[in-house]
């Protein structure tokens, strides 16, 4: 049994995702397992966590028996770190990347994957003629029921597909009188922030993966809340919507629609819920539980009622799906797609170019508002 000590420089190390899903729910336990199995090898991470804090960074590396520094150019220097991670605010991710591509470090990188489609297939290119490996962070695939619901779809359960609805939100406290839940630059033009550029990457590989390539789109977008109160108790005004609605069309002709808020208040089965309606039956999905339901367990609806509330117990024909079986954290699956690539060559299907085309759909919704038009979504 041979063991790959393999070099992770984990940029942003102490941010929410990076700390909690990259690092503790991920790459600590694969290491404290000792290592990912590959055949008969191990490939055990080395841990560098990179940001601006010392005391703060350090906190972190304790906990998990990591490396840190301050000092990223070092970090990218070393030859014993042959991978670079960015999951730092979305703003720095361009340069972050565009110095450790020149410095030669394979990518793994959180979305969005670059600013703008253009921006990212410079970089991709850069990879390409260097020989890099690259991978995209594209983690909803793995949440158990959307799972479920894509091998619902993978098995023709629905037969013709005939719409879909993704709805997604919650409120976030504008930290007048509640703490904001969310970092202030979320709500930043300059810093990257925007419910599009942060969410609509997800929206895209979790359609395109469940239910084939979309054609095109348009969209609405708005602020609700125009001002918020940020983590240091200062007032600032929000320069990006919080708030989103958009219709796809897939190239199958099936119609969809996708509606995001943050300001909107939760009376629906979960967080997110992903519903497909098929001609042979419906499903829909939350982060963790499915339900299905057939067309012969379709009610005959003839007619609403202005007089009476007749009382119908919608849901009553809708039955769970059976879990998978053990929960694997969709973080950690990324990263033992991206260990196996980067060590052994298997193929990584969430790749750069995949994160890129999540991109291309953000960018494709913005310029749909702005031009107020349908906008294609031909792969470039
Ligand atoms: N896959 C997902 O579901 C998911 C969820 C949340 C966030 N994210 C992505 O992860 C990234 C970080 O988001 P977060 O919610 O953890 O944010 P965060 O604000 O909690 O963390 C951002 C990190 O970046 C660091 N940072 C900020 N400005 C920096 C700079 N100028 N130079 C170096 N470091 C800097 C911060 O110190 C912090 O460590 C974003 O790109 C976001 O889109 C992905």
């Amino acid at each position: 049994m041979a063991t790959h000590t393999l070099g992770i420089i984990l940029h942003g190390a102490t941010g929410r995702i990076c700390s909690t899903q990259h690092i503790a729910n991920a790459l600590a336990p694969i290491r404290a397992e000792g290592g990912l199995a590959v055949g008969h090898d191990r490939i055990v991470p080395r841990l560098m966590l990179a940001g601006r804090n010392g005391d703060k960074l350090a906190a972190v590396a304790r906990s998990y028996g990591a490396e840190w520094t301050t000092d990223l150019d070092k970090a990218l220097a070393d030859p014993a770190f042959a991978v670079f991670f960015d999951a730092a605010a979305t703003s720095q991710r361009q340069g972050a990347l565009e110095k450790a591509v020149a410095a030669g470090k394979h990518i793994y990188s959180e979305k969005p994957v670059a600013p703008s489609v253009d921006k990212g297939l410079e970089l991709l290119c850069a990879m390409k003629a260097a020989g890099l490996k690259h991978g995209a962070v594209e983690d909803k695939l793995g949440l158990p029921g959307l799972q479920k619901l894509s091998r619902l779809a993978a098995s023709d359960f629905f037969g013709g597909v005939t719409g879909f609805r993704i709805e997604f939100g919650w409120w976030v406290f504008d930290g007048t009188e509640v703490p904001c839940q969310r970092p202030s630059w979320n709500y930043r033009k300059k810093d990257g922030g925007g419910l599009i550029l942060d969410m609509y990457p997800h929206w895209r590989y979790v359609i395109e993966n469940t239910l084939g390539p979309m054609r095109r789109v348009i969209t609405a977008m708005s602020t609700a809340t125009p001002a918020r109160i940020d983590e240091r108790g200062v007032r600032y005004d929000v320069d990006v919507e919080d708030n989103a609605s958009t219709l796809i069309e897939l190239e199958s002709g099936a119609i969809g629609t996708i509606l995001s808020s943050w300001a909107t208040r939760v009376r629906r089965d979960d967080l997110l819920t992903f519903q497909i309606d098929g001609t042979r039956g419906s499903a829909i999905a939350g982060l963790h539980r499915c339900w299905t339901t057939t067309g012969a367990q379709t009610p005959r609806t003839a007619h609403f009622s202005i007089a009476t509330d007749l009382n119908v117990d919608y849901r009553a024909n809708w039955h769970e799906v059976t879990d998978l079986g053990p929960f694997k954290n969709p973080y950690r699956i990324g990263w033992e797609n991206f260990l196996r690539h980067v060590v052994t060559g298997t193929p990584m299907q969430t790749d750069f170019s995949a994160g890129i085309r999540d991109v291309q759909f953000a960018e494709a919704c913005y310029r749909s508002m702005k031009d107020g038009t349908w906008v294609s979504l031909a792969a470039r």
